[in-house]
């Protein structure tokens, strides 16, 4: 009899345990509800053999300490329940705080991607400026090494240029044509001109320029000259003066070979006029060389 009790209890305890161990509250409670009723069983049995042996007063006494366990433990199993739920709720929130933090890792991963692509577009873009620059500098030294040439040329070219007054005061008439020697020289420039005989003699083969203007104020004098390319007449002006300041200009573009020569004559029976204002000039210059 009391092997058969103290058995039972054993096999309610490890059944009490089990659903401890699996926190189970309504197992646990069935488990505790059972363990009640077999100990009121066993308190009804132990009452009706109270006059037994001393064992059985010693199974009541066990009985007791059970029941006092069972109190206890049924304490401790609320305890643990209660402490499960916190722990369940603490776990909810660390769940929703782990599927936050995956979320951000996403968000930060796609942000990672969307940095990668936009720095493999920035280095490309630099790589392209790289080449553009690169081909810059390359037009650039070659740009500079033309100007350098240019500038050379420039320097290398022959540089002419003259301007001339007359300062004769009245000229002429005279009874044959007689060049022009314009005394007064504002520029030689490449020593072009000669003053002390009126011509002007291409330094260099080229292009040139040459103008003049002549001034005469006597009444009904003729104004009229000729100007020669190596003794060739190319060009000429003519004006009857009325006393009042008659003035004539006139230019001409020649191409010339090296040492030709270029010169005005006055025509016979013509004059003019010049002084300290610079009225009669000649001038001319190189376009350039050829
Ligand atoms: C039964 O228990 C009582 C109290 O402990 C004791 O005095 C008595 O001698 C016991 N009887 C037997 C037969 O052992
Ligand atoms: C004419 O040329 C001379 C010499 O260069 C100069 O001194 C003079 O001032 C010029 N005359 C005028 C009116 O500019």
């Amino acid at each position: 009899m009391r092997r058969s009790v103290v058995f039972h209890i054993l096999l309610l305890c490890q059944c009490w345990t089990w659903a401890h161990s699996e926190a189970d509250s309504e197992a646990a409670q069935t488990v505790a509800q059972g363990l009640q009723a077999e100990i009121q069983g066993v308190e009804i049995n132990q009452a009706e053999s109270t006059r037994e042996t001393n064992d059985t007063v010693d199974l009541w006494a066990e009985l007791k300490e059970l029941r006092d366990m069972t109190i206890e433990l049924k304490t401790d199993l609320k305890h643990y329940l209660s402490r499960i739920e916190v722990l369940e709720e603490e776990k909810l929130g660390l769940e929703v705080k782990i599927s936050s933090i995956e979320k951000e890792m996403e968000g930060i991963k796609r942000e990672n991607a969307e940095l990668e692509n936009t720095l493999n577009i920035v280095k490309s873009e630099v790589e392209a400026l790289k080449s553009k620059n690169m081909a810059l500098e390359a037009r650039m030294t070659t740009n500079e090494k033309e100007v350098e040439e240019i500038r050379r040329e420039y320097e290398d070219q022959p540089k002419v240029v003259f301007s001339t007054a007359l300062t004769s005061g009245y000229f002429g008439p005279f009874n044959t044509d007689v060049t022009l020697k314009f005394s007064k020289v504002f520029i030689n420039f490449g020593q072009g001109y000669n003053p002390s005989t009126g011509f002007f003699t291409a330094p260099v083969k080229g292009i040139y320029y040459f103008r003049y203007t002549l001034l005469e104020k006597r009444k009904d004098m003729s104004l009229g000259i000729h100007l020669f390319h190596n003794g060739k007449h190319v060009m000429g002006s003519f004006e009857v003066s009325d006393g009042s300041h008659e003035s004539i200009s006139n230019a001409i573009i020649l191409q010339l070979e090296q040492g030709d020569e270029v010169y005005m004559n006055l025509l016979s029976n013509h004059g003019l006029y010049d002084d300290g204002n610079n009225y009669t000039t000649f001038s001319g210059f190189l376009l350039f060389p050829l």
